[in-house]
C-alpha cells in the first residue's frame, strides 16, 4: 500500500489510515492512495466496514495549499480536481465511517462528508474555512454540506469560514456520533455497529430533505449576503459561496458540482485567492529565522510578571491568563491599579455577557492576574515585561531596578513601540536576556507581536518569544530595531501624507472613506481620534529631529492639539463624536484646515480618490522597501504579515509589499517619481524598488532569492 495511506484490519472493519505530515492534506498521492485502499478494503472478504481516519494529529486539514498556490499562479495542472474520489467512497459498496480528530477542514470536511457515517472526538473541530484563501469550497462541500445541515448552517459555515466542535457538528447533523475516549477503538465500534444492522449505506449526495424549499430558502440566500458583504466587506468568495449553496438547493447534484466547480475556478484564479494564499505562508514563514533553528531551546515561560496596568499592560496580562499563564501585574499607585483590573474586569464580564466564555472560564483567568504595588516574586518570573509609560529615562531606571530583581534566566521584555532596546539593554548587566515585545491595543485581541531583536538579544530569547507569541495566539514578527520598528515606522510617512492631502483639498473624511473602500478596518484620521490626538503629537514632536529639510510637514495636528481636540476621548479631534462615538465631519475642522493652507500659502485642489489611496499607500511600501534593504525585516512577506495582523490592511491584497507587487513595482515607482517631483525629496524612491522596478521583479521574488541569507540588523 503507498505509504501515504495504509490499510490495516480490526475486528473484521478495514481502517484506512492517511499518513500526510504534518497535516494530512489532499496532497497528489493522497487520493490516489485512498482509491487503492478502497478498492483493497472492498474485496477483503474479512472486512464488513471500512473506517477512515487520520494518522498523526489530525483527520484532513483540506486541499494541499501548495497545490492550490500554483492553481491560482497558473501554474501546474490546474486547480485540483476531487469529483473521481468522492464519488468513489460515496460508491463503496461496503459502509464507510469517518473517523476524525484534530481538524477537518476545506477538503477535509469534504471527504468526511462523501462518507456513509462520521463519528469525531469532542475537541474535533470541523469547518469550511476556504473563504480565508479567497475561495470556496471546492470538493462538493457547497453541495453536500446543505444536504447534511441544512441550508441556513450551510451558508453560515461556509460564508463565516469558522470550524465548530464535535459537539455542535452533531446537534447539526454533521456528524452521527461523539466518540470519547479512543477515536480509532469507538469508530471501529461504530462501523460494525452499522455493518451488523445492516444500516443504509447513506449517500449524502442523494439527501434532500434539508434542502428546504426555494421560497423559505430565498431569505437565507439574502442573509448569508448580508452577512458576507459586513463581515468580510469587498470580498468576492463570501458572496460567491452563497450562490454555491442555492445552485445546491435548487438544482440536481451533478449539475451543482459543476456549478461549484465554475465558481471555484473564477475565484481560485483571482488576485484576492492568490493575496490570502500568500497571507496564509506568510503567516507561517514568519516564525522560520535563519540563525535560529526550529530545535533551539527556549526558557519555559511559567509565570510573568508585568510592570503598568494600564491600557498595554492590562491587555497584556489578559493575553497571559487566557493562554494560562499566571501573571503579577505591577502599578504604582492603588488609584491606578484598581482602574486598570477594573478594566479587565470589565472586558472578561463583556466577553461572558457575549457568550464568548463562561462566568467559571472568567473567574479562572481572573485569578491568574495578582495585582500589586511591590516588586514580590518578581524574582520567581520566568517573564518581566515592562509595560510603563513611554519614556527613555523611566525605562531606564526600571530595567536598572529589574536587573536587581531578576533571576538571570529570567526574559526581559519591553512593550516600548518607539525606543531603541539596546539603549534599554544597556543598563541591564545581562543584555542579552532583554528583547522587545511589541503589542498593539488591545493586546488580548490583537494578533500582532512585533519581536524587537536587539544587537545583544541571544538566540535562544527570541527562540522564546516565538513561542510565548504562538502559546499567547498570536503572531509574532521578529524586527529589527529602528525607530519606530517596522510597523509604526511605515505608519508615520502614510499619516504624514494623508494629513499633507486635507491641506491640499482633501478632507479628512474624504481620505478615510478612500482608505476604508480600499480596504483598511479604518481611516487613518479615525485612527488618529481613536488612539488620540495628544500621544500623535508628542510622538511627532519626538521625531522632530528626524526631519529632513525640505520635507514638508503637516501644520495641522498641532492646532488641534493645542485646541484640545485630543480625539474621541475629548468628543472632538479630526471629527466631531457623538454619545456613541459615532465620527461626524466637522465644518470647524473643515475651516481650521482651510484657513490653515490659506495661511501656509498651499493652493487647494480637488484631489481623487486614486491619488488619496496612492499617496498613502505607495509611501508606505517606499518606507517598507527601505527597511527591507536596511536589515530590519526579513522578508517583505514579514512586513505584510505585520500590515495584516496589526495595522488593518486588507487581507486580500495580501499586505503592502505583495499589493505592491500586483500593482507592478515599476508602475509604483513611477508613481513615485512623479510624487518626488510634485512634492519634494522625501518621495524620493527606496533604492531596493528602484532596482527590482528596473530589473522587473518583485518583492515576493526578493523574499526567495533572499531566503538564506537573511538576518534582521
Ligand atoms: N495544505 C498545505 N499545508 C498546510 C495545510 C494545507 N491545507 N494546512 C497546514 N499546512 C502546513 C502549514 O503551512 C505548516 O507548514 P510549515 O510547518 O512548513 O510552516 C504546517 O502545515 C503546520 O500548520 P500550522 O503551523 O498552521 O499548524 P497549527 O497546528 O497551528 O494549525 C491547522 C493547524 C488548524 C490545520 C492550520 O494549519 C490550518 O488552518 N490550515 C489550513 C486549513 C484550511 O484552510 N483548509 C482548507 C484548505 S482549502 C481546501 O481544502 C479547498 C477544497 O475545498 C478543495
Amino acid at each position: 500500500m503507498d505509504q501515504l495511506v495504509n490499510l490495516t484490519t480490526h475486528d473484521g472493519v478495514a481502517v484506512i489510515v492517511i499518513n500526510n505530515p504534518p497535516v494530512n492534506a489532499l496532497s497528489p498521492g493522497v487520493p490516489e492512495g485512498l482509491v487503492a485502499a478502497l478498492d483493497a478494503a472492498e474485496k477483503d472478504p474479512s472486512a464488513d466496514a471500512i473506517v477512515i481516519i487520520g494518522g498523526g494529529r489530525t483527520f484532513i486539514a483540506g486541499a494541499d495549499i501548495k497545490e492550490l498556490e500554483l492553481a491560482a499562479a497558473g501554474r501546474g495542472s490546474g486547480p485540483p480536481e476531487f469529483h473521481g474520489i468522492l464519488a468513489r467512497i460515496e460508491n463503496t459498496a461496503k459502509p464507510v465511517v469517518m473517523a476524525i480528530h484534530g481538524t477537518a477542514l476545506g477538503g477535509g470536511n469534504e471527504v468526511a462528508m462523501a462518507g456513509h457515517y462520521r463519528v469525531a472526538v469532542p475537541d474535533a473541530q470541523i469547518g469550511q474555512p476556504e473563504v480565508n484563501l479567497g475561495i470556496i469550497p471546492g470538493a462538493e462541500g457547497t453541495q453536500r454540506l446543505p444536504r447534511l445541515v441544512g441550508v441556513a448552517a450551510a451558508v453560515d459555515l461556509c460564508v463565516s469560514g469558522k470550524p465548530i466542535r464535535a459537539p455542535e457538528a452533531l446537534k447539526l447533523g454533521l456528524i452521527d456520533r461523539v466518540i470519547e475516549g479512543d477515536l480509532l477503538k469507538g469508530a471501529v465500534h461504530f462501523a460494525r455497529e452499522i455493518a451488523k444492522e445492516g444500516a443504509p449505506l447513506r449517500k449524502t449526495s442523494e439527501l434532500s430533505e434539508k434542502l428546504g424549499s426555494e421560497w423559505v430558502d430565498a431569505s437565507i440566500y439574502v442573509a448569508g449576503r448580508d452577512q458576507a458583504r459586513r463581515t468580510r466587506r469587498n470580498m468576492l468568495a463570501p458572496l460567491k459561496v452563497v450562490d454555491a449553496i442555492e445552485a445546491a438547493a435548487t438544482l440536481p447534484f451533478e449539475e451543482g458540482c459543476k456549478k461549484e466547480r465554475e465558481i471555484f475556478v473564477e475565484c481560485i484564479q483571482s488576485d484576492q485567492a492568490r493575496a490570502l494564499i500568500h497571507a496564509f505562508f506568510a503567516e507561517r514563514a514568519v516564525a522560520k529565522i535563519p540563525d535560529i533553528p526550529k530545535d533551539m531551546p527556549v526558557y519555559n515561560i511559567r509565570e510573568a510578571a508585568i510592570i503598568g496596568a494600564g491600557t498595554m499592560g492590562g491587555g497584556i496580562a489578559m493575553a497571559c491568563a487566557n493562554a494560562g499563564i499566571p501573571v503579577l501585574l505591577k502599578e504604582v499607585e492603588q488609584a491606578a491599579l484598581d482602574r486598570g483590573m477594573a478594566t479587565i474586569r470589565r472586558n472578561y464580564e463583556n466577553s461572558v455577557k457575549k457568550g464568548r466564555f463562561s462566568q467559571e472560564v472568567m473567574d479562572q483567568r481572573m485569578a491568574l492576574i495578582h495585582p500589586q504595588l511591590t516588586y514580590e516574586g518578581f524574582e520567581r518570573a520566568d517573564l518581566i515585561l515592562e509595560a510603563a509609560f513611554e519614556s527613555m529615562d523611566l525605562k531606564k531606571r526600571i530595567f536598572g531596578e529589574l536587573d536587581k530583581i531578576a533571576k538571570l534566566d529570567c526574559v526581559l521584555a519591553t512593550n516600548t513601540s518607539t525606543l531603541d532596546i539596546d539603549e534599554i539593554a544597556s543598563v541591564t548587566g545581562i543584555p542579552r536576556m532583554v528583547i522587545g515585545l511589541h503589542f498593539f491595543s488591545p493586546a488580548n485581541v490583537m494578533r500582532l507581536v512585533e519581536i524587537v531583536r536587539g544587537k545583544a538579544t541571544s538566540k535562544p530569547v527570541v527562540a522564546t518569544a516565538l513561542a510565548l507569541a504562538k502559546k499567547l495566539g498570536k503572531v509574532g514578527v521578529v524586527v529589527g530595531n529602528c525607530r519606530g520598528f517596522v510597523g509604526n515606522r511605515m505608519m508615520l510617512p502614510y499619516m504624514r501624507e494623508a494629513q499633507l492631502l486635507v491641506e491640499e483639498g482633501a478632507t479628512p473624511e474624504q481620505v478615510d472613506r478612500a482608505l476604508y473602500n480600499f480596504g483598511m478596518a479604518m481611516g487613518i484620521f479615525a485612527v488618529d481620534d481613536m488612539g488620540g490626538i495628544d500621544l500623535a503629537y508628542r510622538v511627532r514632536q519626538e521625531y522632530k529631529h528626524l526631519e529632513k529639510p525640505g520635507m514638508r510637514m503637516p501644520l495641522v495636528l498641532e492646532k488641534l492639539f493645542h485646541m484640545g481636540r485630543y480625539g474621541q476621548k475629548t468628543g472632538a479631534g479630526w471629527y466631531r463624536y457623538d454619545e456613541n462615538r459615532k465620527p461626524i465631519p466637522d465644518p470647524e475642522v473643515h475651516a481650521i484646515i482651510e484657513k490653515t493652507a490659506h495661511e501656509a500659502g498651499i493652493p487647494r485642489r480637488h484631489i481623487s480618490d486614486d491619488e488619496i489611496i496612492e499617496r498613502c499607500i505607495y509611501i508606505m511600501i517606499n518606507e517598507g522597501a527601505k527597511i527591507l534593504e536596511e536589515g530590519y525585516a526579513l522578508r517583505a512577506a514579514d512586513i505584510d504579515v505585520i500590515y495584516l495582523t496589526g495595522y488593518g490592511f486588507p487581507g486580500y491584497r495580501g499586505g503592502p509589499m505583495w499589493y505592491a507587487d500586483t500593482v507592478g513595482l515599476k508602475r509604483v515607482r513611477d508613481r513615485i517619481r512623479e510624487f518626488r517631483a510634485q512634492h519634494g525629496e522625501w518621495w524620493e524612491p527606496a533604492p531596493l524598488l528602484d532596482k527590482l522596478a528596473d530589473q522587473g521583479q518583485t518583492f515576493a521574488a526578493w523574499d526567495a532569492a533572499h531566503e538564506h541569507e537573511m538576518a534582521v540588523a
